[in-house]
């Protein structure tokens, strides 16, 4: 098959197609025809060699496409079927092939987008995991950054939907499109006195609760922005680190505040839960509740540009790329 094969870690140009043998699904798996496959941060985290898998490797953890076949202790009722779902150990997604758990494949609920079912099952899922384990309350002011993104904007738009307040945060093109995803109020966290007008539209008081995903001085900054007894929760480090939390001048003590890792909560619920989180997610975009933006549309052959467009920040939602 063909697929998008890396042979070495490095900038986007390692990411090019070539032959690679078909996977074949063990048990409890499906093997899935992909259409479809996303393209998250954490690829072109894997890819530049920061966090290296064995090689060579196929990225991509989401496809969409039709299950072709199932493995041992597989009901035939997916067979056939039109699905979105997590890809399985090395079986990577920018591929015209890829093994699945049968347990992280969800039939696309009828009429709906293929690249909106690929786009929320999972990203929507976390959204709704991450807004749960922080016990998101109707009367909470949230700050979530990087409000834009391809996570971002569901967790926007689903803290909306639960009655909070929110304030996005974004680089300066991307703030129209936050305030479009739900946001009541945005700043632009590349100027310098970002902080003070965040404050300023919190009518001084600061946030309840903020959701990071851009790490480093973002986050440091962030910080100072949480009321007594907020919470913090850090899920991702797209500016390169995690920020440096010192907890003496954070006075997380004295102040009670909570600092979590929400994402490594979300990994560690039942199976279950997060089922029914991604089936949560997929019934609220086919209820246009929850409505993802698809950035581009891109042939498997352009996944390093992809990567380029993610990591130049230029990214409103999702991209995906077509197989
Ligand atoms: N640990 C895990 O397993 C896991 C799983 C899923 C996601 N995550 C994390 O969740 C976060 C969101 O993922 P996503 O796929 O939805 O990505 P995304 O938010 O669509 O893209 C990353 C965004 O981060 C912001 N950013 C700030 N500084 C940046 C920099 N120096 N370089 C690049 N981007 C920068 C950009 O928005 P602005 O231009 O508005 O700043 C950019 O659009 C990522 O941090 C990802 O690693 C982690």
């Amino acid at each position: 098959m063909r697929a998008v094969l890396v042979r070495q870690f490095g900038a986007p140009e390692v990411l090019t197609v070539a032959e690679a043998p078909d996977p074949e699904p063990g048990p409890d798996q499906v093997l899935v025809e992909v259409r479809l496959a996303g393209v998250g941060f954490g690829d072109t985290i894997v890819r530049s060699g920061r966090y290296p898998f064995p090689l060579p490797w196929i990225p991509g953890v989401e496809v969409a496409g039709r299950v072709v076949a199932v493995g041992a202790g597989v009901g035939a009722a997916l067979l056939g079927r039109t699905v979105v779902a997590t890809t399985a150990g090395q079986s990577g997604g920018y591929a015209e092939r890829a093994v699945a758990p049968a347990a992280y494949t969800f039939p696309v609920p009828d009429g709906l987008d293929l690249a909106v079912a690929l786009t929320v099952f999972q990203a929507g899922a976390v959204a709704r995991g991450l807004l749960a384990t922080m016990r998101l309350d109707p009367s909470d002011t949230v700050l979530i950054t990087a409000a834009a993104g391809r996570i971002g904007s569901l967790l926007v738009q689903s803290a909306k939907a639960a009655g909070a307040t929110v304030l996005g945060a974004a680089s300066g093109a991307k703030l129209t499109a936050a305030a479009e995803f739900g946001a009541d109020a945005v700043v632009d966290y590349t100027t310098g006195d970002w902080t003070e007008r965040a404050r300023a539209l919190t009518g001084g008081r600061g946030v309840d609760l903020v959701l990071d995903s851009v790490g480093g001085a973002v986050a440091e900054a962030a910080f100072t922005l949480v009321a007594d007894t907020g919470r913090i929760g850090l899920y991702g480090f797209a500016s390169g680190r995690w920020p440096v939390v010192d907890l003496a001048t954070l006075q997380l003590g004295q102040r009670g505040l909570t600092l979590t890792g929400p994402l490594g909560v979300v990994f560690r619920t039942s199976q279950a839960r997060q089922r029914d989180d991604a089936e949560q997610a997929l019934a609220a975009a086919a209820g246009s509740r929850l409505t993802p933006r698809i950035h581009a549309t891109l042939p498997l052959n352009r996944a390093d540009e992809a990567h380029r467009a993610l990591a130049d920040r230029r990214n409103i939602g999702a991209i995906v790329l077509s197989v």
